[in-house]
């Protein structure tokens, strides 16, 4: 009569491992999150320190989040605080909006693990059409997979991660023609393409828009960002637990974005200079081929050498990228780098043309 201590936990639970997050040794030089390399100047660390000081913490936060809407509407979409949905990070919006879902998700793969990882906790459905060869999107073969499998819902992230290839507007607006159903592009990387989707909201209102703070330089406070039609908004309010967000994210987002944003946006400016410096080091290595990004990280094919390989020997180095080379057979042979300071991009190129002489 000894019933098993997990059988109440549902299978695709059991099944599932936890989102791989490695030990770091310490010390070692981390390119594997897509994090901004700089941190804010120590000034700006102090004049958060000294407000946030302040904050009653017997108290619960604003549950609205109603200031940071109030400025974040306007100053990152050109739109009322009503269209916007905060979430701690945007993984905690996608698995709201999963949780919205009755229907399949449609994914265009490979794309960020994530994705699936919050579709199989939610128990929804994924389908999936593959990117073509040259890992752009099939957007014929998109809108043929959607009238197949009538997804509730279709996610593409633009820039996309682990390629940092764009979407086509052209493409995205013959979507938004043909399929009725919601539809979320992920701009997780837009500070560095600078090329975002949302003005087709504007005549596609099932089109959402999601943002986040981590990548433009804030990972640590855990904001992501759902611009979409406040009658989507009020839906998912219901979804979203009272307090998600902490009184001091709300804080210290709402000093940055009101005294801060433009030392961001320099970081950002600067990192797309770096990326585009490494890019070219990279290329002078044998065997390997970045492939053009309009992210902060790079996709980078290792040819004649086992990239899994030269992925272990640079952890060995403490220099830590994420091999994606088994995520998806079209990412065989590849690695994906994020852009780190001039100092860190100059020590990997060091380490990979090293590893790379004694993989010959
Ligand atoms: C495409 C994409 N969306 C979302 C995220 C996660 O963002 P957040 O830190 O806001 O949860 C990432 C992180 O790597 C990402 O690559």
């Amino acid at each position: 009569m000894s019933a098993s201590l997990l059988s109440w936990i549902r299978p695709e639970i059991l099944s599932a491992s936890p989102y791989p997050l490695e030990r770091i040794p310490e010390g070692a030089l981390r390119l594997d999150a897509m994090e901004n390399p700089f941190d804010l100047p120590p000034e700006i660390h102090q004049r958060l320190g000294e407000d946030l000081a302040d904050l009653p913490l017997n108290r619960y936060p604003d549950g609205s989040a109603q200031e940071l809407k109030n400025l974040l509407g306007p100053s990152l979409f050109g739109l009322p605080p009503d269209h916007l949905f905060l979430g701690n990070g945007s993984d905690e919006i996608l698995l709201n909006l999963f949780l919205a879902t009755p229907g399949p998700i449609l994914l265009a793969e490979p794309t960020f693990s994530m994705y699936r990882i919050i579709a199989n906790i939610t128990a929804r459905k994924v389908e999936t059409v593959t990117l073509s060869p040259d890992l752009t999107l099939d957007m014929t073969a998109l809108i043929a997979a959607s009238k197949k499998v009538k997804p509730s819902l279709i996610l593409l992230s633009h820039p996309n991660n682990p390629t940092g290839l764009e979407l086509v507007e052209e493409e995205m607006r013959q979507l938004c023609k043909d399929f009725s159903g919601g539809i979320l592009l992920d701009e997780a990387y837009y500070p560095f393409s600078r090329r975002t989707l949302l003005p087709l909201q504007r005549e596609f209102p099932q089109l959402m828009i999601l943002r986040t703070f981590s990548k433009m330089g804030l990972a640590a406070l855990r904001l992501g960002i759902l611009a979409a039609d406040p009658k989507i908004v009020s839906e998912l309010n219901k979804i979203r637990l009272p307090y998600n967000l902490d009184a001091m994210t709300q804080r210290a987002a709402v000093i940055i974005c009101r005294e801060f944003l433009p030392v961001l946006n320099e970081q950002v400016k600067w990192i797309v200079g770096l990326r585009e410096e490494l890019a070219a080091s990279l290329r002078r290595l044998p065997g390997i081929e970045p492939l053009p990004s309009s992210a902060n990280f790079l996709l980078v094919r290792v040819n004649g050498a086992n990239s899994t390989e030269v992925y272990r020997q640079l952890a060995e180095h403490k220099i830590i990228i994420r091999d994606v080379s088994r995520q998806h057979p079209l990412l065989a042979g590849c690695l994906r780098i994020t852009v780190g300071t001039r100092e860190e991009n100059e020590h990997l190129v060091s380490a990979l043309e090293l590893i790379l002489k004694g993989l010959k």
